[in-house]
């Protein structure tokens, strides 16, 4: 790029940013609430839910409409490098849930109560439902529990009037008492424990449920069950709407693709690349340019300043400048 074009294109940046966009400002999508998904249920519109891990995932989300974003614990790995999900905190979640409230104007916001913070008993699962909603800004929560947890969400929902989420199938906390990341409901008995499941939740008062890794028939019949909408992945097409991870579908996780998730985009060698060039360019004295990338003092405290580090200091400034040609081609 041309020294004048890249004036032109850091000027007209300047512009954009003299008043600094916000979530707010980008989106004219309304509001979603738990109405808004009753709605796309009765009328069999599939719903749309995205994980969100920050301001920006969370406003990439806000800006395409999509319906709910999910503080998934998914971020454990994706988003911290860990090995699995169990060992995130309820404080760590709550500070993801609370930068991710800050980019979502309109999905509706529901955030995963991690491994640990609702299994022991009621009084523990309701405060801890109560911090995420409190502390994490989110609209409601998600438990990874069949049956057993029950009588936890029955306490969240009734006792605290907080919506929860149900999520059967795969439950990635608990992934080692299945044996792995494994496919659930492939034998007949595991797809009946999996409709029993199903049923109880939605008996403890859950609008909505994640079927994670099954067999689209056994989704499928769990969908025609219950009267509450159920979001798939890896779940088949007759689901009431769908979640990917996003880091998975955008290219951003490097360990592993799941077979259920399709490519949207390839962003992480794009990043890779991008860094690559600012590497380069910082190396070879092309980054930042002087009057481009900048702040200059005005030209009369300018000259004095000259003036008082030769007298100073001894020398003369401008000494250190690196002058090169910017390479940067990346366009991310
Ligand atoms: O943690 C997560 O991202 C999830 C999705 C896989 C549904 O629970």
């Amino acid at each position: 790029m041309s020294r004048s074009s890249l004036i032109a294109a850091a000027a007209k940046q300047m512009r954009m940013y003299s008043a600094r966009p916000t979530a707010r400002d980008t989106t004219g999508h309304p509001k979603v609430t738990i109405q808004t998904i009753k709605k796309l249920y009765a009328e069999q519109k599939p719903i749309a839910m995205m994980t969100a891990y920050d301001y920006p995932t969370a406003v990439a989300c806000d800006r395409a409409g999509i319906d709910m974003v999910l503080v998934g614990d998914s971020l454990a790995m994706v988003a911290l490098g860990h090995d699995d999900t169990a060992q995130i905190t309820m404080d760590e979640m709550i500070h993801h849930s609370k930068a991710v409230a800050r980019g979502s104007r309109s999905p509706f916001i529901v955030t995963d109560l991690p491994f640990g913070s609702y299994q022991s008993d009621e009084r523990t699962a309701v405060e801890n439902a109560i911090r995420m909603v409190k502390e994490g800004r989110a609209e409601a929560v998600k438990l990874e529990a069949g049956r057993r947890a029950a009588s936890k969400i029955e306490a969240i929902v009734h006792g605290a009037g907080i919506p929860v989420v149900g999520h059967i199938g795969l439950t990635p906390q608990t992934a080692v008492a299945l044996g792995g990341f494994r496919v659930q409901g492939k034998s007949l008995a595991s797809a009946q424990s999996l409709v029993d499941d199903a049923l109880a939740l939605q008996e403890s008062g859950c609008f909505a449920m994640v079927l994670e890794a099954m067999p689209s028939l056994v989704a499928e019949t769990i969908t025609r069950l219950l009267r509450v909408p159920t979001i798939g992945i890896g779940a088949g097409s007759a689901t009431s709407g769908q979640v990917l991870v996003l880091s998975d579908m955008v290219g951003l996780f490097d360990r592993f693709t799941p077979k259920f998730c399709q490519s949207f985009g390839d962003l992480g060698p794009r990043m890779a690349e991008a860094v690559e060039e600012y590497k380069k360019d910082v190396r070879k004295g092309a980054f930042p340019v002087e009057g481009v990338h900048t702040y200059a003092m005005p030209a009369a405290a300018e000259e004095r300043w000259r003036a008082y580090v030769q007298q100073q200091f001894g020398f003369e400034l401008g000494g250190l400048k690196h002058e090169g040609t910017v390479t940067s081609t990346v366009q991310v």
